[in-house]
């Protein structure tokens, strides 16, 4: 199958037509009527995972007293926040969604190949029908990835990658490597590993996707400070998308924003579209300010002024910006 757009392919976009027809109205309503439709969705599916990563947002609001919802919960929450609202393309993350594949499952059967899942990929991938594909984790080669995810967590990710890409059989003509997209969360720790890191995986995976560190607090030694290096590192991520534009999966605008402020002041977005992305919490409350954040007022919050996230600046990088 050919990848037109984003890794889908003819028959699918012939599929998916009412969809594309939605989204050319939401932009028009965006654009035009400065209305402010949720595009996308993003759900933490439980409220477990099994590594304790040093620069992970989702542990500094995570509660320790509330269980994961039910199969029959989530199918509700599908109907009325995503299917009625037109949500195109929803991600999965957590905690570590990995651990609830039977929740992964219903999503696939209830949104078929418009769900992605975001893993840590320490777990076994199971080839769920009608996925559109996984963000796999990785924050560098082995040992700074190591460092920051756990000793041997590179290896176990590495040997089920490959696991899957061998083993799966193809899938509506589809090999399972397509399946497979790496994401690097770029800090002051791994950033000189980024060009390494897309080269060792060159050939292997579909494509890689860089982001940046967002901190919660203004001292965060994790922070990749505005300057000579972090441009440094961008401007070599976009000569690598220049030689093989279908591998790296940021656009060169998109990843040009990431060597400043885009996103707001302080803890407010104002250029950033939080609205764009439906983000629940895995009771199934919306998160704020965006899918980093907490369904709690009082919890903290990610500091908009230095925010590194791909899913919000891609839309900017498109021309949807602004609260
Ligand atoms: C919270 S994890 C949940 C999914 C899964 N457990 C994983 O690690 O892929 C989702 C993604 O957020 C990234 N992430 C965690 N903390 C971050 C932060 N402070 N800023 C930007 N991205 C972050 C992780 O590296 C991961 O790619
Ligand atoms: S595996 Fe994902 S959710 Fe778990 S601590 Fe690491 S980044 Fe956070
Ligand atoms: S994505 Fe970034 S800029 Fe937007 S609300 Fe979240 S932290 Fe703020």
């Amino acid at each position: 199958m050919v990848d037109l757009i984003y890794g889908r392919g003819f028959t699918d976009i012939i599929r998916e037509m009412p969809f594309y027809l939605q989204m050319f109205k939401n932009m028009i309503n965006i654009k035009i009527f400065h209305s402010k439709p949720a595009i996308y969705g993003s759900v933490d599916v439980n409220n477990v995972c099994n590594l304790h990563c040093s620069h992970c947002y989702w542990w500094l609001n995570r509660k320790n007293d509330e269980q994961d919802l039910s199969i029959e919960d989530w199918k509700r929450i599908v109907k009325e926040k995503f299917k009625k609202q037109h949500i195109f393309v929803v991600t999965l993350v957590g905690g570590e969604p990995l651990l609830r594949p039977d929740i992964i499952k219903t999503f696939c059967d209830e949104m078929p190949r418009r769900v992605c899942v975001v893993t840590n990929g320490t777990f076994p991938l199971q080839r769920f029908e009608n996925l559109y594909f996984y963000w796999i984790s990785l924050d560098g080669t082995e040992e700074i990835h190591d460092s920051i995810r756990g000793k041997g967590s590179y290896a176990k990710t590495r040997k089920n990658i490959f696991d899957y890409i061998e083993k799966q059989p193809k899938r509506n003509g589809k090999p399972a490597w397509k399946d497979i997209w790496i994401t690097m969360t770029i800090n002051s720790l791994n950033y000189s590993t980024a060009i390494h890191l897309a080269q060792e995986w060159r050939g292997t995976v579909n494509k890689i996707g860089f982001q940046f560190h967002t901190p919660f607090t203004k001292d965060d030694p994790l922070w990749l400070p505005f300057g000579d290096i972090r441009n440094k590192v961008v401007d070599e991520i976009i000569l690598v998308k220049r030689s093989h534009p279908d591998y790296i999966a940021n656009t060169e605008k998109q990843i040009s924003l990431m060597k400043g402020n885009w996103g707001g002041i302080e803890t407010t977005p104002v250029q950033c579209p939080s609205w764009a992305i439906l983000s629940l919490d895995h009771m199934g409350r919306v998160k704020q300010p965006c899918c980093i954040g907490s369904a709690n007022n009082k919890g903290l919050k990610p500091l908009c002024e230095k925010c590194g996230l791909g899913c919000y600046s891609i839309l900017v990088a498109q021309g949807i910006k602004g609260q």
